[in-house]
């Protein structure tokens, strides 16, 4: 310990530890290509710092992190100097900060709206047409000589079309394809996989052996001319230009004619930039005409006349608060990460699915570490990375119980191990409660007003177990349980009562047979027409049925065969139960849709997107979830997103619900 004089304050500590911090991030970023951290820690860092140095501005060094741009080269490469520095941008966040940044510019436009690519900058130089140097940005006066291995990237152009004097700047990355097929590879090859195409890219090019970058495949896209003659006179000019010399040129940048143009834009492309085969953080904003531009000039580190528009990161740190442990329907045990609350793709997240046993093992998931949580589009957030050289030792590994949590039954393992379940389907409490939720569920039996607060109350009361006594219920039963009224009572059991006279496929998705969803349900019942047809036929003759496998029909098999299932089925019968599909018994060949694979997206007024799929199977065609090559038509309605990109992406005819209600309207009704 140090005497009372000399110890650093807690402020002098964190400055400190954070500037140690940031240094050792910077290395493994810049030098090494392999971050140690997501972006979003490695800003709140140096936010911090920054504060820190606010308040104490003696603190601040030359060549301390926060001078910094970027970190030095490695020693490996050969410097390059750059007569003109190589500047960053500045980042807006939010409309305001657009809005703040063309208050700065002091006009109002017209702005060129560009995808900021997430890659690694690079300078080419050309001379009489041909490429003589190539240049990471480095820290933005001194770059790295990566010239060979600029060769060997076949989207650069070696020789320009006319003999002239160039110098241009572009982003290099590797497309998402590649970057799976290399790490599908690496993997094969038992060498650790490459964290991100982003550092994928930089580690690419930055090494000193040229037939390493061949094989990653690199691409490139050029967005600026730094020197040239005659000096283009807008942005749009430079990008047209830039892809008639022959540079590929990210094609989707558009003309703003102002900042809510410029907005309209970022809402436009926050979720469609997923489904690019590169990778995009956000936008950059220039302004067009070059020459205002240039009359702005630039601060140290960035032009004025151009900004980074950021979409919230998918990526952030968050610490581990606890490890539990649901039973699902099917009795697959799955344990969800409990998160300190991190805000992630615009919404704040505090739980993180494990996926199953084999995750939390193979990541060695602690409580009490912090791990990175990434959270992309609608996909749940899921935990990618242990931050394991910041664990204190305390953190204890987590141990799979070997009993359910809910019903104390030995778990089970599935043969590739990856599964864990609780094998008690019938007797787990958790199941049956899953269960009877599922049974009432809105593509199931569709029964309002059983809820999981109603399934508990009639749980707890010892009045419900299996589906089957749901239809024993007399609303003096129900009216008896708390939170019940007489009204409320016989609503249930009316509603309870309606459910009898659903549709066989309806019936058979309520079952929650495993690996049968709504759609399997479907093309079994219209398939096989009634429940006893189907039970009295083989798995052979269940996986004849076109879209269900041999997994699903021995699964289908074995449920009606158990004991329990075949006594719910009776009980079921007696109480009244429909077991026919109208329009069943053999498959819908003929209608005004067959043969079509159709995804439906977006919102309808007409029904809801269940209703509109039933519609779609009745009039002869196939549901997709989602489009692929093999849709041949997409409904979008309102507010249809990516789906509908993705159609338009492929040439897939889409229709308006107009359209599609004119197309079912002469399907067979149910
Ligand atoms: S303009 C002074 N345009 O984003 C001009 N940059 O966060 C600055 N980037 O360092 C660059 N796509 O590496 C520009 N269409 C684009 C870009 C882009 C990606 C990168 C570039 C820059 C960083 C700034």
């Amino acid at each position: 310990m140090m005497g009372a004089g000399g110890a650093a304050s807690p402020d002098r500590q964190r400055w400190e530890a954070l500037v140690d911090a940031i240094r050792q991030h910077q290395i493994a970023y810049h030098r090494d290509d392999a971050p140690l951290v997501p972006d979003a820690e490695y800003d709140r860092l140096v936010a911090e710092l920054e504060e820190l140095a606010r308040r104490h501005p003696d603190w601040v060094e030359p060549g301390a992190p926060l001078a910094r741009v970027g970190a030095p080269g490695r020693a490996n490469l050969a410097p390059v100097q750059f007569a003109q520095p190589v500047l960053s941008l500045n980042n807006a966040r939010s409309r305001e900060e657009l809005r703040a940044f063309a208050d700065r510019v002091g006009v109002p436009g017209p702005f060129v709206v560009e995808l900021k690519i997430d890659g690694l900058s690079v300078i080419l130089r050309y001379r009489a047409g041909k490429l003589v140097l190539a240049a990471t940005r480095g820290d933005g006066g001194t770059g790295e000589d990566v010239t060979a291995n600029v060769r060997e990237i076949r989207a650069i152009p070696a020789e320009l079309p006319e003999a002239r004097d160039l110098e241009v700047r572009g982003e290099v990355y590797l497309a998402k394809g590649r970057f799976a097929v290399l790490n599908a590879e690496r993997a094969a090859a038992g060498e650790p996989p490459l964290a991100n195409p982003r550092n994928a890219a930089a580690g690419s090019l930055r090494q000193l052996d040229a037939s390493v970058t061949r094989q990653r495949g690199l691409s490139v896209f050029v967005y600026e001319i730094r020197q040239g003659s005659p000096p283009p006179l807008t942005q749009q000019e430079a990008l047209l230009a830039l892809g008639q010399l022959g540079f590929p040129v990210e094609p989707h940048w558009r003309v703003a004619p102002d900042v809510d143009a410029v907005w309209q834009f970022a809402e436009e492309w926050r979720e469609r930039r997923r489904e690019l085969d590169y990778d995009t953080d956000g936008l950059v904003v220039k302004l067009d005409d070059l020459a205002a531009a240039a009359r702005l000039g630039a601060t140290q580190k960035a032009p004025r006349a151009a900004v980074a528009f950021k979409y919230p990161p998918d990526e952030d740190v968050a610490a581990v608060l606890g490890i539990r442990l649901t039973v699902g329907r099917t009795g697959a045990v799955t344990p969800t990460a409990e998160l300190s609350p991190v805000r992630l793709g615009g919404t704040t997240v505090a739980r993180a699915s494990l996926h199953n046993a084999n995750i939390l093992e193979r990541l060695d998931v602690r409580v009490g570490d912090r791990v990175v949580v990434r959270k992309a589009g609608e996909i749940i957030p899921e935990i990618v990375a242990v931050l394991a050289a910041e664990r204190s030792g305390q953190e204890v590994p987590y141990q799979y119980p070997d009993t359910c949590p809910e019903c104390g039954t030995r778990l089970v393992r599935d043969e590739e191990g990856v599964e864990v379940r609780c094998p008690a389907t019938l007797t787990c409490p958790a199941q049956r409660r899953e269960g009877l939720i599922h049974y009432g569920s809105r593509g199931a039996l569709d029964i309002a007003g059983l809820g999981d607060k109603t399934v508990d109350q009639l749980m707890a009361a010892g009045l419900v177990t299996t589906p089957a006594d749901l239809y024993a219920l007399s609303p003096e039963q129900v009216a008896a349980l708390p939170r019940f009224g007489p009204l409320a009572a016989q609503k249930l059991v009316r509603a309870v009562a309606a459910s009898k006279s659903q549709p066989l496929s309806r019936l058979l998705a309520a079952f929650g047979i495993r690996h049968v969803g709504e759609r399997v349900a479907a093309a079994l019942a219209r398939h096989f027409g009634t429940l006893d047809a189907l039970m009295a036929a083989s798995p052979d003759d269940i996986a004849a049925v076109p879209g269900v496998g041999p997994i699903m029909a021995d699964s289908v098999a074995a449920f009606f065969q158990a004991p329990a299932g075949a006594a719910l089925v009776e009980r079921l019968r007696q109480a009244g139960l429909n077991f026919s599909e109208p329009g069943g018994e053999g498959p819908a060949a003929s209608g005004p849709l067959a043969g079509q694979s159709v995804v439906v997206t977006g919102t309808l007024e007409g029904a809801s997107r269940r209703d509109a799929e039933s519609l779609v199977e009745r009039a002869g065609g196939r549901v997709q979830s989602a489009v692929t090559r093999q849709t041949t038509l997409v409904v979008a309605g309102a507010g249809a997103g990516s789906k509908l990109a993705r159609a338009q992406m492929l040439n897939i005819e889409v229709i308006d619900e107009k359209e599609f209600w004119a197309r079912v309207a002469n399907a067979p009704s149910p």
